[in-house]
């Protein structure tokens, strides 16, 4: 039986920005998931994820895209809204969709939907320095801003396929002066996904945001992974990182709590979901 994990945010206060800043200070790993609708968000919530993200994804594993490409501004809402009023604790995350925010004054009115209509805490939003402006002119109107590096599923068309990023030295070197620009741009989390773990940790230990992984080792500040990945619930290609939590589990609850448990301690992710 699993239990439900120690946190310093337990006891039904409202995680927020500045409290996923004081994990990372404190050395306690940050576990977050996606989730959709009210009642896979009411479980993820009550089994002590602390950050729930609403992700693009939904394209693939709710609509049954083959990318993330077809998602809308709507979309995003739709299931924003319907997730915020489940989440009584976690720290709601929204992603923005392709091509949501080509420059500051419309990814401005894109995030102040989400957050607005869709009741989001903070927006995400894929790209390097390419978005250096976009993300300072957010930070500048108090949005709170994730910066997602690494493999980027919105430019999977551009980079031709999902692929780990930044294994060669030049990759890397400006992998790290990117998520160094976007925290000096008003970035407020880091997401680095599928990164060699040396150069994902190495990232983690020089900023001072959260740097939050999916398929980036262990020496991050926290993990996220896709919801239905976490309940084996995906079709196709297993990616290496994913581990599928409802091997042991006996319920929905126990598999998100042995999630949640497993990344406070730090046995996920284990050698065998990490890429060097
Ligand atoms: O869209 C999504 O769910 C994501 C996570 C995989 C990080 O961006």
């Amino acid at each position: 039986m699993y239990a439900t994990p120690t946190s310093s945010e337990e006891g039904g206060h409202p995680v927020t920005v500045v409290s996923l800043t004081k994990m990372k200070q404190a050395g306690e790993k940050i576990a977050c998931l996606t989730a959709y609708d009210a009642s896979f968000a009411t479980v993820v919530d009550r089994c002590g994820v602390d950050l729930v993200l609403v992700g693009d994804s939904l394209g693939m594993v709710i609509q049954g895209h083959s990318t993330t490409i077809p998602v809308s501004v709507d979309d995003m809402i739709y299931h924003t809204k319907a997730v915020a009023r489940a989440v009584r604790r976690g720290f709601l995350v929204a992603d923005m969709p392709f091509m949501s925010y080509p420059d500051g004054p419309r990814a401005l009115e894109n995030a102040a939907r989400l957050m607005q209509e869709g009741g989001a805490s903070m927006v995400k939003l894929e790209g390097g320095v390419g978005q250096l402006e976009v993300v300072d002119y957010l930070a500048r109107r108090s949005i709170p801003v994730c910066a997602h590096l690494g493999l980027q599923p919105q430019a999977v068309h551009k980079i031709g396929g999902y692929k780990v990023q930044g294994r060669d030295p030049e990759a890397a070197v400006t992998m790290r002066k990117n998520a160094m620009a976007l925290e000096e741009a008003g970035a407020d989390i880091v997401l680095l996904e599928c990164v060699p773990k040396e150069l994902a940790a190495s990232i983690a230990s020089s900023a001072a945001v959260p740097v939050i992984g999916i398929g980036a080792g262990p020496d991050v500040d926290g993990q996220i992974l896709v919801l239905y990945d976490v309940l084996n619930i995906g079709v196709g290609h297993r990616a290496r990182f994913v581990r599928n939590f409802m091997e042991d589990a006996a319920s929905i609850d126990e598999a998100i709590l042995a999630y949640v448990g497993a990344v406070k301690d730090g046995s996920y992710p284990a050698p065998e979901h990490c890429y060097t």
